[in-house]
């Protein structure tokens, strides 16, 4: 057949309920951290969330590990399972699983960069391997049986010559989204990041694009969009520092310590010792702008951010984070 009469690719619906998306992030986008974001959101302000990466290595994954990931859920936000595998079978087996623990779509990982992922040649090693990545999407497609799969890139591994191959092999292994995070491999998470590589990957593609990276604040979502012609936008630090962010709504410093005291509990609640709860919350810290609630930089080790950092006592952490937030003047 002449490709001119081949049919068009079938691409099922996206389940999102809007454009904006929080990003995967290990370690922070649990079921507690993304439940209480999106509790924040109506459906057009956060159009979906997705888990942290779920590991797949030898085998396929069990579907109450896969459900574990997902959580409980608010019915109206869509939260796709992110998987990261290099090995076709157990893909396949862990992408039906994923469907049958009620994801509504499955994302592939072809971007983190951690050491230990490089050497198990998953992640960001795989942009070194484009044929790779379209296999391991075509099977993921077809395990899938006509649900949507995505997949989240990075524009290259050690530059982006590669990005719209990788964007090609990406839509030919028949995904239905294609998120690009616009820095390289060996960019790691700089500060600076080239939104050009994002409209490079639109014009190489006719699936939709979510443009990742440098999405730092409430109006970079429009204009990100606008700049790039990205049908979709996401966040991932931004939201640690602000989880209003996809509405732009200016927290006060009682409902940002609010945020804060909640997260903690919930985690507790969740079966996280407090220790690894208030590990969590200075997580959040560390990025925090919300409210204005904590003064200074992580560079400065005099700020009072450094200072309630220092905190190794989860309670009196927490009993700080509570102070910040019932404080009337700005802290200098
Ligand atoms: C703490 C942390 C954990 C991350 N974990 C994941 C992950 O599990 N899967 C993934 O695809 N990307 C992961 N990323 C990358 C983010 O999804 C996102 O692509 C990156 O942070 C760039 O977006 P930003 O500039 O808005 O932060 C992680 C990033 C951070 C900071």
């Amino acid at each position: 057949m002449d490709s001119a009469d081949a049919p068009a690719a079938y691409h099922p619906p996206l389940p999102f309920t809007g454009p904006n998306l929080l990003a995967p992030m290990e370690g922070v986008t649990d079921p507690v951290f993304r439940d209480l974001v999106s509790a924040l959101h109506a459906p057009r302000d956060l159009g979906g969330t997705f888990t942290e990466f779920v590991r797949v290595v030898g085998h396929a994954l069990p579907v109450e590990k896969l459900a574990e990931a997902l959580g409980a859920r608010r019915p109206h936000v869509p939260v796709g399972l992110q998987l990261m595998a290099n090995r076709l079978e157990p893909l396949e087996g862990s992408v039906a699983g994923a469907f049958e623990a009620g994801a509504p779509i499955v994302d592939l990982n072809f971007g983190c960069p951690a050491k230990g992922t490089l050497r198990g040649c998953a992640g960001a090693a795989l942009l070194d391997d484009p044929p790779r990545v379209e296999a391991l999407v075509t099977s993921a497609v077809r395990a899938a049986d006509g649900r949507p799969v995505s997949a989240k890139i990075r524009a290259g591994g050690e530059d982006d010559r590669d990005l719209e191959t990788l964007a090609r092999a990406v839509e030919a292994g028949g995904a239905a989204l294609l998120t690009v995070h616009c820095r390289t491999r060996r960019e790691g998470y700089a500060d600076t990041a080239d939104w050009e590589r994002l409209r490079r990957a639109v014009d190489a593609v006719s699936i939709p694009v979510c443009g990742n990276g440098g999405v730092d604040a409430h109006a970079d979502l429009a204009r990100v969009r606008a700049e790039t012609g990205s049908a979709f936008a996401m966040i991932g630090r931004g939201a640690l520092a602000d989880p209003w962010i996809f509405s732009g709504h200016r927290a006060d410093r009682g409902e940002a310590a609010g945020f804060l005291l909640e997260y903690f509990d919930r985690m507790r609640a969740a079966g996280c010792s407090a220790g690894q709860s208030a590990g969590r919350v200075k997580q959040l810290l560390r990025h925090w702008t919300a409210g204005a609630l904590v003064a200074g930089t992580m560079e400065d080790p005099s700020s009072e951010r450094r200072q309630i950092l220092r905190i190794a006592d989860p309670t009196a952490l927490m009993d700080a984070v509570r102070e910040c937030g019932a404080r009337t003047t700005v802290a200098p």
